[in-house]
Formats: structure tokens, C-alpha cells, sequence
């Protein structure tokens, strides 16, 4: 039977009592995924998944979603490896905070990340609960925000002149830069989310680079000041790795940032992406 521990912060929970090596059973299957919903990032400690079987728990979980700029571990198409070698130099992966892939038109779901070698310092990964950062938002900025969309887009960092472009030389992990980063995509800030039904803030510093139909001059104060709100320390809960970890998180209504502390020492992680998953909307209460 599952044991689900609450940790300290606005979401996030420990959770034993389940091999996830085993083929799961549908009653398991049922009982991570609500306590996924309701803790929006669970960590199982201690689980040590090859490449198969964290293959075979995301089949379990939903499906596999796309990484458009990771080229992926050889034999095992749908994981990449988030991989930091003791020596390197290179700005840190993913320290900006970020929903992954928030400018694909169908975003992910969740994300998998398999702790495979954890230093013995840092490395702890931030995680901010938005829908507390929607419901704590000032009455009129709610107004304001509510039916608007926010225009995301890859450049900044998967362009050919982004943080991991053509210049990010030394970089350990399989990241592929491509021209493709510039498009843009549109998602509402108050999204609903497919599964609760709860309203999410869904912008956020890393991908999130206009308004619709609004100009930069008009959008970004507006933008930086949700990014202010989003990220404050009463939404944030602070995940630390542990050997074997294995953690999943929910992209549809948490914000998550990697942290460094750990030069000196190899980081190296298994991640899966999980795809948007077509649950009919319901309809938000605003
Ligand atoms: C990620 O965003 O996939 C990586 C997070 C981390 O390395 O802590």
C-alpha cells in the first residue's frame, strides 16, 4: 500500500511502499496518479529504475511525449539523460525557472526524472505550486490576466543564439539547438487544468516571451510581475535527490528550476516525458 509522507512547502510528498520496478496493477496505477494530482510532485526514494522499467512506468502512467531538443539516450528513444560531469562549466541546465516544454501546442504532462548519480551537496531541484500562485493572486490582476494568453516560445534557450546555441560549448548533456525554437505558441495564463479542473498560473521566466495582442511595452510589466508572484517562497517546495530517487511532477501546474551548489561533482539523472494527456476541461471556477 502506498505511504504518502507531505513535505514541507506548498506541495510535494515522499512515497514508499511501492516497487516501481514491477509491473504496476491498476489499483497502484490509480493511487500514484491521485496522489500525483493532489501533491503535484511525488519522489520515490530508494527505487533505482533501469532504462526499461522507467520506460514501462511511464507506459503505466500515460505516454511518451516529445523532447524536441534532447537527443536521446541510444536504444531508449523516449529518455534523455540530464547529465552535469564534475568538471564542467557550462551555465547551469534548466536553473531558469520552467513548465517543460510550455511552447509545444500540447505540453506535457509530467516529466520522470530517475536520479542515477546524485552529489553529495546541491543539486536540489525547485518546485513552485501554481495554483496557490493563481488563487493568491491580487483580485484585480486576476481580472486582468484571466482571458489573456501567454505567447511561450524555446528561443531563449534552444535557439542557435540561446543559452544552449551554438556558443554552449563543453556542455556534457545531449542538448540539440535548432532553428525550430523559434516558433511560438499561445496558452492561456489561467489554465485550466485538464484532470482537477483547477485554475493554474500558466506563465513562467523560462519560456513565456509576450501577450497576445498585447506589445512588449504593454506585456512585459505585466509579465514580471507575475513572474515575481509565481515563485515567491510560500509556493515553492525544495526537492532533495537522494540515491535511486525516482520523481515526477506535474507540468500543468507546477513551475520547477534547477539548482547548482554541486561544482566538483557528476550529476546524473533519466528523464521521461509524459504527454499532454486529452481529459475533457472542466469548467474553471475563476
Ligand atoms: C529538468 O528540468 O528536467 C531538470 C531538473 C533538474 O536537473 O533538477
Amino acid at each position: 500500500m502506498l505511504e504518502i509522507h507531505s513535505q514541507p512547502g506548498a506541495c510535494g510528498a515522499l512515497v514508499s511502499g511501492v516497487d516501481l520496478a514491477q509491473t504496476l496493477e491498476p489499483l497502484q496505477v490509480q493511487a500514484i496518479r491521485n496522489a500525483w494530482l493532489d501533491h503535484q510532485v511525488l519522489g520515490f526514494p530508494d527505487q533505482h529504475l533501469d532504462l526499461d522499467a522507467l520506460e514501462r512506468l511511464a507506459l503505466a502512467l500515460g505516454d511518451f511525449g516529445e523532447d524536441p531538443f534532447f537527443e536521446s539516450i541510444p536504444g531508449h528513444p523516449h529518455v534523455a539523460e540530464v547529465r552535469r560531469n564534475a568538471d564542467e562549466t557550462t551555465p547551469l541546465f534548466a536553473e531558469s525557472w520552467h513548465s517543460d516544454w510550455s511552447f509545444l501546442p500540447k505540453p506535457p504532462s509530467g516529466t520522470l526524472l530517475q536520479a542515477k548519480v546524485i552529489p553529495p551537496v546541491g543539486g536540489d531541484t525547485l518546485f513552485a505550486d501554481q495554483y496557490a500562485a493563481w488563487e493568491a493572486l491580487e483580485p484585480s490582476l486576476k481580472k486582468q490576466v484571466k482571458n489573456l494568453q501567454g505567447i511561450h516560445s524555446a528561443r531563449r534557450g534552444y535557439a542557435p543564439d540561446g543559452l544552449y546555441g551554438a556558443d554552449d560549448v563543453g556542455r556534457s548533456m545531449a542538448i540539440r539547438y535548432s532553428d525550430s525554437a523559434m516558433q511560438i505558441q499561445a496558452h492561456p495564463i489561467a489554465l485550466p487544468h485538464p484532470e482537477t479542473g483547477r485554475i493554474a498560473l500558466f506563465v513562467n521566466p523560462g519560456y513565456t516571451i509576450g501577450i497576445e495582442g498585447m506589445n512588449d511595452a504593454a506585456a512585459w510589466p505585466l509579465l514580471r510581475e507575475l513572474f515575481e508572484h509565481q515563485t515567491q517562497p510560500e509556493f515553492c517546495y525544495r526537492h532533495h535527490w537522494s540515491d535511486g530517487m525516482l520523481t515526477l511532477w506535474d507540468n500543468r501546474c507546477v513551475l520547477h528550476a534547477a539548482t547548482g551548489g554541486y561544482d566538483g561533482f557528476e550529476r546524473v539523472l533519466h528523464r521521461i516525458t509524459l504527454a499532454a494527456v486529452s481529459v475533457e476541461s472542466k469548467t474553471p471556477v475563476v
